[in-house]
């Protein structure tokens, strides 16, 4: 028969793998609960014009890489491409700004785009995603940033490269759009299809854009940094200052403009050189207007989001199999397979991983399964040992063995435990 794989761009993770995302998130909630955030989760489906109007119409985000279908009452749905989006949908629905004046949320979970799937590039993956509402001061800005460099170092990560830039506000920003398009101007017919329609739509769209002819031009376009306003150059100037108080290198990166149009004053890219042209680990901003133009208070906000697969392909490579089973119930005969079975049962009601084999397979295989479960002990017993009411308890690290009384085995299998 033929058989049925995964869709492409979207990954099984397998159990060796899944325990590292599975680490790595409880360090996360750990870190972010010192600073201050609590967990929140969202459906993974929203209504298609959430994405629209927040991460913005003309982006390749909305234009090419949702995943959107009409319902069966034709409502237009979208798999979430990203979580900020739904994060404030939540954020207003339930009114928290009422409760508190600062929020602080974050979520972890799986992101769907349909990009062409390539290294460090899915059509689903997981993000570890945190946002900041009711917070305009540079120290947020410092913090945030601080938290996720804290974060990415305390799972293991080296040689991060922080890149930030700030995009200007509502009054500043179509002062530089327009320079861009004057500075297009004249080269339009070297850029590609793709930025020769955003010129109209989107100008600064083109400083991501990959292709080559695209690249070159833009690299003498003119620097968002010297059309600043005087607040958003000094909020720049300080996030900076606070972010040397704070130990955090940086890199000022005038080009980079972010994939999505939210973005207010700070954004800012983490780098990692373990990565491919798929280099960003981790990416973020301040949104200023966007609370208020889904609907929302008027509300500063500012957050990031951690590409988890990425994130894992920059831990160490780890070959050892972490898994561990504490006893293997080694049982030969009727007798001793009716009491193994209660009994591996009874000690993992006890909390205590404990495995067995059903086959009734000759001693040697079963203790050959009890290494390869990297069990600390196995207990060994057959028929006979069972009408003695002996059982063999041995370390399989040291191969030392004990003789064990049948009576009250549970307890003492617990208490042995216990006194490790
Ligand atoms: P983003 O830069 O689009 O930002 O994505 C953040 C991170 O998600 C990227 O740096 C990358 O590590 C990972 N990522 C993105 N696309 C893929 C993909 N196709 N396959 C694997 N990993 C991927 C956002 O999503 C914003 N919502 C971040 C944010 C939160 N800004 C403010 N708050």
């Amino acid at each position: 028969m033929e058989k049925i794989t995964a869709i492409r761009g979207f990954k099984d993770i397998l159990p060796e793998n899944a325990r590292r995302f599975w680490e790595v998130e409880s360090i996360a909630r750990q870190v972010f609960n010192s600073f201050g955030f609590q967990e929140i989760r969202t459906p993974i489906m929203e209504k298609t014009e959430l994405f629209k109007r927040s991460i913005g119409e003309t982006t390749d985000i909305v234009e090419k890489e949702m995943y959107t279908f009409a319902d069966r009452d034709n409502e237009f749905l979208t798999l979430r491409p990203e979580a900020t989006a739904s994060v404030i949908r939540a954020y207003i629905e339930h009114n928290m700004s009422a409760a508190e004046q600062i929020t602080k949320l974050f979520t972890i979970g799986p992101m769907f785009r349909r990009e062409r799937p390539q290294k460090g590039r899915f059509r689903q993956f997981n993000q570890i995603d945190v946002e900041l509402f009711g917070e305009d001061k540079p120290q947020s800005d410092a913090e945030i940033i601080f938290m996720l460099m804290h974060f990415l170092t305390s799972v293991g990560l080296k040689d991060l490269q922080l890149e930030i830039n700030s995009l200007g506000c509502a009054s500043c920003r179509p002062v530089f759009s327009k320079a861009v398009i004057n500075f297009l101007k004249g080269s339009e017919k070297n850029l590609c299809p793709d930025c020769q329609r955003r010129i109209n739509t989107n100008p600064l769209r083109v400083f991501d854009c990959k292709v080559e002819s695209c690249a070159s031009i833009i690299a003498n376009a003119p620097r968002i940094l010297d059309f600043l306003c005087s607040d958003c150059e000094t909020h720049f100037s300080q996030v900076q200052s606070f972010l040397k108080d704070l130990r955090i290198s940086f890199a000022i990166n005038p080009r980079m403009v972010r994939g999505l149009d939210y973005y207010t004053k700070t954004a800012f890219e983490v780098k990692s050189t373990a990565l491919g042209a798929q280099n960003a680990v981790a990416g973020g901003g301040r949104y200023n207007g966007l609370v208020s133009s889904l609907g929302g208070p008027e509300v500063a906000g500012i957050g990031f989001a951690v590409g988890f697969e990425r994130l894992i392909t920059c831990l160490p490579e780890e070959r050892e199999n972490n898994f561990k089973n504490y006893l293997f119930v080694a049982a030969l005969g009727v007798k001793a397979q009716k009491l193994a079975f209660g009994l591996t049962n009874e000690l993992r009601r006890a909390g205590i991983s404990a495995e067995m084999d059903y086959a009734d397979k000759s001693l040697k295989s079963q203790l050959k399964r009890a290494d390869k479960l990297n069990s600390s002990f196995a207990l060994i017993f057959g028929d006979k040992e069972i009408d003695e009411k002996q059982v063999l308890l041995r370390n399989m690290k040291t191969k030392e063995q004990q003789t064990m009384p049948l009576d009250d085995l549970l307890k003492s299998i617990i208490k042995i435990i216990k006194e490790r």
